[in-house]
């Protein structure tokens, strides 16, 4: 039988299945330039519309995945594990995480992305430490794996490439909430990199792009659903993305933020994080006398950052860059501090440079938000909540205006904030 991309598009919007044969004739056809892009929008915008099932949604991941390479990195020795999180405000998890666990004796192949709009990308943080290089050939990926045991990286053009195209395509198109679309997407590039178990970090909260608990569920359902159907083993945790993850928002500030966790500080909620995630991937990974509190506080897992920096160029000890202007936001009276939006502080640090607009634009390393205060703190009339850090002195006014909508001031103490992990999915 003859498939014409018509047709598919055709099945789709009336709310039919796709079958196996369709699905991976029009992703094959879209990587390869027969099915051309008008058709594929349209085609996102049925699936958005009408939805994919968990079959076809693991048949759409399989032809994204067969559109390009899997990368073997097996063979170090040691299990491979891998943490996607779904993207956050404040979001450094990755950066103690991967050596951490490391240190505990699993490989961490972690490809990972740059950031788009409100949410930080783990490259453009890394990329902040003087000589850091974040493209990698297969062979250094497999060699740093081997002797560091932790390897954070871009992911290579030839891992997926259907979602490269496809995912450029959503964002122009209001088609990238689509929930089948998303796990098939996160899924494809993590099954195609090899990895053997994998733990997901999916975000839920005005700074997340899932922002009910139970569009978090159905994303993290998806996503397991999706690992089970190839044999990945996977679990994923809900987390609260409702403030910002610890104190810093920014590159050179969240990688700071990243070494005082190394070095046993740092905020309490990115250390939980760090320590929970850790302990969900060694439980995959099979290893499991080993407790990554204590392996944290011990230093192993700074010794494992240093090495995985410089073996990629970056200097470990050089001085981080350092915004001109750093300007206090202070509270206008006494009171508790009762959140702290990470919808609002991420577009803000966005504003003061953090963040791009198009996937072209640069960041600027030193741009971000300090956050001084954490919520349910006492604070009084004039005292500092949060420090802008710029170096676009002439957005100052207006961030001003924004983080001021971010920060709410309460006269009594409401409630404590939210359990950084709301539920588990396995
Ligand atoms: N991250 C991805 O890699 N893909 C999506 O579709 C959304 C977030």
């Amino acid at each position: 039988m003859t498939i014409s991309a018509v047709d598919v598009i055709r099945a789709k919007r009336d709310g039919e299945r796709l079958s196996d044969e369709q699905i991976d004739w029009v992703v094959a056809g879209y990587t390869d330039g027969t099915v051309a892009e008008e058709q594929m929008s349209a085609l996102a915008m049925a699936i958005l519309l009408r939805g994919m099932d968990g079959t076809e949604t693991a048949r759409w991941t399989q032809a994204m995945i067969d559109s390009g390479d899997r990368l073997a990195l097996g063979g170090t020795g040691r299990p491979l594990v891998d943490k996607h999180s779904t993207g956050g405000v404040g979001d450094k998890i990755s950066l103690p995480l991967a050596p951490l666990v490391a240190a505990c004796g699993a490989a961490v192949p972690q490809l990972s992305g740059r950031g788009l709009g409100h949410t930080g990308g783990t490259l453009d943080k890394l990329e902040s430490i003087p000589g850091w290089r974040a493209e990698l050939s297969d062979e250094e990926i497999r060699a740093q794996l081997a002797e560091v045991g932790a390897v954070i990286c871009a992911t290579t053009p030839r891992l997926a490439p259907a979602d490269r195209k496809l995912y450029a395509l959503r964002d122009v198109t209001a088609t990238v909430e689509s929930i089948p679309l998303i796990a098939s997407s996160i899924m494809s590039k993590k099954i195609a990199e090899g990895t053997e178990a994998l733990v997901l970090d999916v975000k839920v909260g005005s700074g997340a792009f899932m922002k009910s608990p139970g569009r978090a569920r159905e994303l993290a359902v998806a996503m397991r659903d999706i690992a089970s159907a190839h044999g990945l083993r996977c679990v994923a945790l809900l987390t609260d993305m409702s403030v910002p993850l610890g104190r810093a928002v920014g590159n050179a500030l969240e990688v700071a933020e990243s070494v005082e966790v190394l070095r046993g500080g740092g905020p309490a909620d990115v250390v939980e994080l760090t320590v929970r995630l850790a302990g969900e991937m060694l439980a995959l990974a099979g290893i499991e006398d080993v407790d990554p509190g204590e392996v944290l506080v011990s230093g192993a897992a700074h010794d494992v950052w240093r090495k995985m920096i410089a073996a990629q160029g970056g200097d470990p000890d050089a001085a981080l860059p350092v915004a001109r202007h750093v300007e206090p936001v202070v509270a206008e009276r006494d009171g508790v501090l009762a959140g702290c939006d990470a919808y609002e502080i991420g577009v803000a640090a966005w504003r003061l440079g953090a963040g791009r607009a198009r996937k072209e634009d640069p960041v600027d390393p030193a741009a971000g938000i300090r956050l001084l205060v954490d919520p349910g703190e006492k604070v009084v009339a004039g005292q500092p909540l949060l420090e802008l850090h710029t170096n676009r002195p002439e957005v100052l006014p207006s961030v001003r205006e924004d983080v001021a909508r971010a920060v709410t001031l309460v006269d009594e103490p409401s409630r404590e904030r939210a359990p950084l992990v709301l539920d588990r999915v396995s």
